[in-house]
């Protein structure tokens, strides 16, 4: 560690700093350790949320007193074991993925979890789903997180927007991507969803919203955060 008082400079210490952090705030638990060791083994990648950033959706999900959680985009369900644990024993969370062979994994990891009776996981993509919701009528859903193909994160704003009761909390996941949202003329099709998604926030009336950023063992990145406004 470098002394006190002087500042971070690479991403080791950043991460050291993650590392500390969560030392002392995020009990090691065996649940979590073995569905990201899950997930590796079955070769997805390691873009789960931090422990702490994991952390902060459980907390979320607690302050908002939520009983209807929606996730878009469930890789190994690391997160979404974070977000159910803070759900009452009536609470219901659906979970959005697109992988066949990444929900398996996700299913497996929150049987273990013991999560099972509490969680959905819906196979297919994000967009058809979430159109279905609003055709549907569903219930609205207390708390949203939003990490699946940044290329859609706009689109997937809206339907969140759409689908959340007033009061209701959007969150999404990786709105910074190491700065690369700065390049206003990038041709990346993520980071230009993530531009118009922010680009929208900027007018958009019905939400109240603030955003992170997060560096330490998952890089540099960021996390959008809104509260929808009473109609
Ligand atoms: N929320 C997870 C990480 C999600 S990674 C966690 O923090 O633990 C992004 C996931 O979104 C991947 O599993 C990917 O397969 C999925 N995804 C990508 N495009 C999608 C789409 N169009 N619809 C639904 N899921 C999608
Ligand atoms: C990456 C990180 C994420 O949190 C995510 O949802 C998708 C990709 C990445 O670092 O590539
Ligand atoms: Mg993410």
């Amino acid at each position: 560690m470098e002394p006190a008082g002087e500042a971070p400079r690479n991403a080791q210490e950043w991460a050291d700093i993650d590392a500390w952090l969560a030392d002392r705030v995020v009990a090691s638990d065996a649940v979590l350790d073995a569905a990201l060791a899950d997930s590796d083994a079955a070769g997805m990648p390691a873009i789960a949320v931090s422990p702490l950033a994991g952390k902060l959706l459980h907390l979320v999900v607690r302050l908002a007193g939520a009983r209807r959680v929606l996730e878009v985009g469930t890789l190994g369900g690391y997160s979404t074991i974070w977000m159910a644990r803070a759900l009452p024993p009536a609470g219901h969370l659906t979970t959005l993925e697109i992988d066949a062979a990444h929900a398996e994994v996700a299913r497996r990891n929150l049987e273990r979890a013991g999560l099972s009776s509490r969680v959905e996981i819906i196979v297919g993509p994000a967009s058809e789903t979430l159109e279905r919701f609003r055709t549907e009528a569903v219930k609205p859903f207390d708390v949203v997180f939003i990490d699946a193909d940044k290329k859609s994160s706009d689109e997937y704003f809206d339907a969140a927007l759409a689908l959340s009761r007033a009061g209701g909390v959007i969150i999404v996941d990786n709105v910074v991507r190491k700065g690369a949202v700065l390049d206003a003329a990038s041709a990346n099709a993520d980071i230009q969803g993530i531009q118009r998604m922010m680009e929208r926030i900027r007018t958009e009336r019905r939400v109240t919203a603030t955003a992170l950023q997060t560096v330490g063992s998952k890089g540099h990145d960021g996390l959008m955060i809104a509260i929808v406004n009473p109609g």
